[in-house]
C-alpha cells in the first residue's frame, strides 16, 4: 500500500503537472486513454488527494476543495482537449491513407484477346447482313434428323458412319454432334417465314484426328437462300461478293462440279486469292450448290414455288490461306500470344 499523499498545493500542481504532460505527451487516443486512468482514474493521485479531502480540519476544507476540484477540472479539459487533437489527427490519418487519385493512370493488364475465329465470323457475317440477310444459330448437339435425313442423306450415305461422325449414346437417340451448319438451313426454314436469307457461323465435329491441317473441333459458315426464282447467277454473285469481301478485288471465285445430297446441281467453291504468301492462287474454300427439292420437301415448302441456293465454307480453312497461318494446332492451342497478333487485345 503506497503512503497517502499529504495534501498540499505543491503536491497538487505536481500531481497536475505530470498528468499534463503525460496527456501532452499520448501519441495516439489508446495512450491517451492510459494517461487518463493513470492521472485522473480511481487509483490517480489526484484522485488519492480528493479522498483525503474528509479528513482535513474544518476551516481548510473550502480552499483545499477547490484546489482539488480546479486541478482536477484542468486535467479533465487537457484530456478533452487532447482527445480532440487527436481525433483530428487519426481522422486525417486514415483519410491519406485511404487516398485515390481519380486522375491517376491505373495499371492495366490485358486480359486476354478475341480468338481471330471468332471475329473472321463476325467480320464474315457482318457482310452479310450489310446484304439484308439475318444470322442464324442451331445446338451443336443436334438431331440426327436435321443433320442428315432432314438434308437428303441416305440412310447408308457413308458420311452417317463411325469415322466421321460423334454418335452419342446411346445411339438409339439419335443424337450426335453435328457434322456440318447444314442443319441450321432446316431449322432457319422451319422457324422463318419465306422468303429466307440466313448465314449460320458455328462449330462442327469430326473423328479427326488434331495436326497441323485437322481439327476434329472446327468452324463453318453456311448460308441459305429461298425465295422465288434465285438462280445458280444469285448464288455466284453473293459468293463473289463474299470473296471480294475477304480477300481483296482482285480476288474471283469458281464453281466445279460436285456432289452433295442437299443440293442439285453441287458444287465446290474454290476462290483465287490474290495475295496468297508465295503468290497468287486458287483455293478450295467450300460446298454450294441449289437447294435440293428433297430438302425444301422436308421443311413443308413447295420447291415448284419457292427455290435457292446453299454454300458452306471452313473458317479455320480460311484463317489458314487468308492470314497465312500454318498450322491448325495454334488456333486449338488457347495461347493469348496467337491472338494477340491479330489485334482486338482486351
Ligand atoms: N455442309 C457441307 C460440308 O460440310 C458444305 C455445303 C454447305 C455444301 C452448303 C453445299 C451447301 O462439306
Amino acid at each position: 500500500m503506497p503512503d497517502t499523499p499529504q495534501i498540499s498545493e505543491s503536491a497538487v500542481e505536481s500531481a497536475v503537472e505530470a498528468a499534463l504532460a503525460a496527456i501532452a505527451a499520448a501519441p495516439d487516443t489508446a495512450a491517451l486513454k492510459a494517461a487518463r486512468s493513470a492521472h485522473a482514474g480511481e487509483a490517480s493521485t489526484l484522485a488519492q488527494l480528493n479522498a483525503t479531502l474528509r479528513d482535513v480540519p474544518n476551516d481548510q476544507k473550502a480552499a483545499l476543495g477547490k484546489l482539488v476540484g480546479q486541478a482536477r477540472g484542468r486535467v479533465q479539459q487537457a484530456v478533452a482537449a487532447r482527445e480532440g487533437e487527436l481525433a483530428v489527427a487519426e481522422e486525417q490519418a486514415r483519410l491519406d491513407a485511404e487516398t485515390i487519385d481519380v486522375t491517376g493512370i491505373p495499371a492495366r493488364r490485358a486480359q486476354g484477346a478475341r480468338h481471330p475465329l471468332t471475329t473472321m465470323m463476325e467480320q464474315m457475317s457482318d457482310i452479310f447482313l450489310a446484304m439484308g440477310w439475318e444470322v442464324a444459330e442451331g445446338p451443336e448437339l443436334e438431331n440426327e434428323w436435321f443433320n442428315f435425313d432432314a438434308l437428303n442423306f441416305d440412310p447408308d450415305h457413308p458420311a452417317r458412319a463411325m469415322q466421321d461422325t460423334f454418335f452419342i449414346d446411346p445411339v438409339e437417340r439419335h443424337l450426335v454432334l453435328r457434322t456440318h451448319t447444314s442443319p441450321v438451313q432446316i431449322r432457319s426454314l422451319l422457324e422463318r417465314e419465306l422468303p429466307v436469307y440466313v448465314v449460320a457461323p458455328g462449330r462442327v465435329f469430326r473423328t479427326d484426328e488434331l495436326d497441323a491441317t485437322h481439327t476434329p473441333v472446327f468452324h463453318q459458315m453456311e448460308g441459305i437462300a429461298i425465295d422465288k426464282g434465285l438462280t445458280m447467277a444469285h448464288l455466284r454473285g453473293t459468293l463473289e461478293h463474299i470473296a471480294r469481301s475477304m480477300f481483296g478485288e482482285g480476288a474471283r471465285i469458281r464453281l466445279r462440279p460436285s456432289y452433295f445430297p442437299f443440293t442439285e446441281p453441287s458444287a465446290e467453291l474454290d476462290v483465287w486469292h490474290p495475295t496468297f504468301t508465295g503468290g497468287a492462287r486458287w483455293i478450295e474454300w467450300g460446298g454450294c450448290g441449289m437447294v435440293n427439292p428433297n430438302v425444301l420437301r422436308a421443311a413443308g415448302i413447295d420447291p415448284d414455288v419457292y427455290q435457292g441456293f446453299a454454300f458452306g465454307m471452313g473458317i479455320e480453312r480460311t484463317l489458314m490461306f487468308r492470314n497465312g497461318v500454318s498450322d491448325m494446332r495454334d488456333m486449338v492451342e488457347g495461347d493469348v500470344r496467337f491472338s494477340q497478333q491479330f489485334g482486338m487485345v482486351v
